[in-house]
């Protein structure tokens, strides 16, 4: 690519030298350069009045900032599961062979670089792979691994690959409400602007939406505390991270749906009093950010975003979009806020919650992309007709992103309540051993309990459903959950940067056959360590996989041991029903130096 042109002053004005814009900034300048150098992080650093350690900082904390040379070519395989499972590693070995790679280098011509990354959110079309941050590629076989290594080798420029190769499908199999009939532009709005932001928000409270991104907290609460806590100016922010393995709803919501989000987030706003929105779009879904700045500028021509929205005096609120660098910890509110800031992901010490000193140090509303696309729907056809939709806890439908061992993947929306086995029925599982539902951070059900519910009451869940059949060992799928997590750890506290890091070195242990009962002790130590010490979700959520698998699938670990014998009076069942109980804080991680 020819950077001679790159003009970085333009950027940094464009950005006005504002140190909150600095991850956008630096991936911007990324775009054009491929890699950060010192001398580019030295220029932002005085332009933005900031030191060059916090600017390299901030860059070294990002997956995809580079502050080393990487190739002209760089290709991330997705390392999810369910791409593992269609064939993912087998290919990614079979194009370093192509292209004579040693994992994780830069080529010596610096031509190409080719390594794994967590998710990319394509697990219904998978194996899947990214190139250069920008360019997905679905579908994955070794045709097109050939053909790959064949346009690389001869520097074919990305926008020349074959267009089919980056087709992404939305695969709605069953819709309901929000991926069924979608308002008219403009109509949720209205009824909305009738009620007043004071009917609006009853509206929402009567509908008992909760929301959608794992956490299940009431919409109509959390909108309140926004709209009555103190501060010059107030927020309202659209997570679209993502970046819970085997979810891709959100993908497909912003794909054909956007304007239904962008319009619930103009009713927040409304109801809130937030004249700025803004989208945290993940950074695997880079290539949905010209789709979606063309339906703002459409919305803002239609008097649907911009000044005196529908003509209403005072109402005033516009949408930015900043695009995330390959977080996982990012779609944790706080941390994401931190990234908007333009800083590291670290999550934020709460309280104070984002609703009283959020971006900014502002009052925020923080939702997730199918939240919003909810409160349109309510807005149009009121509380009560959400309300009757689902059960008393959990009201409306939940889509799922299904993927894995079944016939047909893709998007499943549903009333709450729906059962397990009506889910795999539909989707055509067979012979199923098990299901991951909610991703590695939320729980993994046996045979035995596919007649369990979705819905708050019973199995919650941010959207995915990943399903297992009986052939696969459900050790080598904790495996991979555990080195999701050892991977994505943002290193802030100890308990979690050591503890994921020691659980994939015992389950590698245990994997290559040299591993003992006392390996699945510690284990289980680490896991009742790690999910009452450490600072986030993502720690505390981070052995949930191994605990479930241990305790539900334990002859795939007992074919890994030697001999499971566990020490006299250990009952782990017991102990494991303990650990889920165990609460409290010890952020000192010095229990972990006896499990190394
Ligand atoms: C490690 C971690 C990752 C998360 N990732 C996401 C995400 O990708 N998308 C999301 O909406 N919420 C995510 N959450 C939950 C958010 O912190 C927050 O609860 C949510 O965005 C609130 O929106 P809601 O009220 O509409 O559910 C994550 C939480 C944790 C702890
Ligand atoms: S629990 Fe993990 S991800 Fe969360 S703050 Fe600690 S190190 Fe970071």
């Amino acid at each position: 690519m020819n950077t001679s042109s790159f003009d970085m002053d333009a950027l940094l004005a464009r950005h006005q030298h504002a140190p909150h814009r600095l991850v956008q900034i630096l991936r911007e300048i990324q775009v054009q350069r491929h890699w950060l150098s010192r001398q580019d992080l030295t220029q932002v650093a005085q332009a933005l009045r900031s030191s060059l350690a916090h600017v390299e900082g901030v860059a070294s904390f990002y997956h995809f900032l580079h502050t080393r040379p990487v190739g002209q070519y760089r290709v991330l395989f997705s390392d999810n599961i369910t791409d593992r499972l269609s064939g993912s590693e087998e290919l990614h070995r079979h194009l370093r062979h192509l292209l004579k790679l040693e994992p994780d280098t830069v080529r010596a011509d610096g031509r190409v670089s080719v390594a794994a990354t967590s998710c990319t959110g394509l697990c219904d079309q998978g194996p899947a792979a990214l190139v250069n941050h920008q360019r997905v590629i679905t579908r994955l076989n070794n045709s097109r691994i050939e053909h790959m290594a064949a346009l690389i080798e001869q520097q074919v420029p990305l926008d020349q690959w074959p267009a089919e190769w980056s087709r992404v499908d939305d695969q709605i199999r069953l819709a309901n409400v929000k991926l069924g009939a979608q308002p008219a532009p403009g109509q949720g709005i209205a009824a909305a602007i009738a009620r007043g932001p004071q009917g609006m928000l009853e509206e929402i409270k009567r509908s008992k939406l909760r929301g959608r991104g794992g956490a299940g907290y009431a919409t109509g609460i959390k909108w309140q505390l926004c709209r009555n806590a103190a501060g010059s100016t107030r927020y309202v922010i659209c997570n679209a991270d993502e970046g819970e393995p085997g979810t891709f709803k959100d993908r497909v919501l912003l794909s054909s749906y956007a304007d239904t989000v962008f319009e619930g987030m103009t009713i927040a706003a409304l109801v809130v009093g937030a004249r700025q929105g803004l989208v945290y779009l993940r950074g695997e879904y880079t290539y949905l950010l010209e789709p979606l700045q063309a339906v703002l500028v459409r919305r803002r021509s239609q008097g649907l975003l911009g000044n005196t929205i529908q003509g209403k005096a005072g109402f005033d609120f516009d949408i930015d979009i900043h695009v995330g660098c390959g977080a996982y910890v990012c779609g944790e509110e706080s941390a994401l806020i931190e990234s908007l800031e333009g800083k590291r992901g670290t999550p934020r010490i709460r309280p104070p919650f984002p609703v009283e000193r959020g971006y900014l140090g502002q009052p925020s509303t923080v939702n997730n992309v199918e939240t919003f696309s909810a409160a349109t729907h309510i807005a149009v056809h009121g509380g009560a007709w959400w309300a009757g939709i689902g059960t008393p806890q959990s009201t409306g439908t939940k889509i799922h992103s299904v993927s894995g061992d079944c016939e047909r993947p893709g998007l499943y929306e549903y009333p709450f309540g729906t059962r397990i086995g009506r889910i795999l029925e539909d989707c055509g599982a067979r012979d199923t051993q098990a299901v991951q539902v909610g991703g590695p951070s939320g729980v993994c059900l046996s045979a035995l309990e596919f007649g369990r519910r979705i819905g708050f009451e019973d199995v919650p869940t941010a959207g995915a459903f990943m399903v297992f059949d009986r052939s696969r060992d459900m050790f080598e799928v904790a495996r991979n959950f555990a080195q999701f997590f050892a991977h994505e750890s943002c290193g802030f506290c100890t308990p979690c940067r050591v503890g994921t890091e020691l659980v994939v070195r015992r389950l590698d242990k245990l994997g290559k056959g040299y591993g003992s009962s006392e390996d699945v002790q510690v284990l289980y130590e680490l896991d009742k360590l790690m999910h009452s010490a450490t600072h986030c979700g993502l720690g505390a959520a981070a052995c949930n996989p191994l605990r479930d698998t241990i305790a539900k699938f334990r002859p795939a670990y007992e074919q890994h041991l030697k001999s499971l014998h566990f020490a006299p009076g250990f009952d782990l069942d017991a102990e494991l029903s303990q650990a889920r109980l165990a609460t409290g804080r010890d952020d000192s991680g010095a229990h972990l130096e006896t499990l190394v």
